[in-house]
């Protein structure tokens, strides 16, 4: 798992700085971190009642990138702990709301 995730880390580092900006890096993490119990993209050909879809969490009208932020930073009981970064956060709460 550590090995894992320290591969995960070197991929996604490079990508950084523009994180924040840019949804694709957090539709990237999204796939590779999030949709073994979301259905992450726009326009899915399967559906899960595992998890809301991302697009779901979009649309609600209570979602902003402060509740997502808050959500994420807290960490919660039927999700595991991903120890997000705050760039990382930033990239999928951009790739989050750009499903609206
Ligand atoms: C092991 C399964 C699992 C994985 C992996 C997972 N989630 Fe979740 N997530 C859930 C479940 C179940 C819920 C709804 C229940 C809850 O709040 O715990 C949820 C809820 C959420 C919500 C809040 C939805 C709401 O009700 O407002 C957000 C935002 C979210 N997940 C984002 C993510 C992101 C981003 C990732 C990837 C970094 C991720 N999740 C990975 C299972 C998962």
């Amino acid at each position: 798992m550590r090995r894992t995730m320290a591969m995960v880390l070197a991929l996604a580092l490079p990508a950084l700085p523009a994180a924040a900006q840019d949804p694709g890096i957090g539709g990237r993490l999204a796939v590779r971190w999030c949709m073994a119990c979301h259905v992450v993209e726009p326009n899915p050909r399967t559906a899960t009642d595992n998890a809301p879809s991302f697009a779901a969490i979009a649309a609600r009208p209570g979602t902003t990138a402060d509740s997502l932020d808050r959500y994420l930073s807290t960490g919660h009981t039927l999700m595991p702990d991903f120890s997000l970064s705050s760039s990382e956060r930033n990239a999928l709460i951009a790739y989050i709301l750009s499903l609206r």
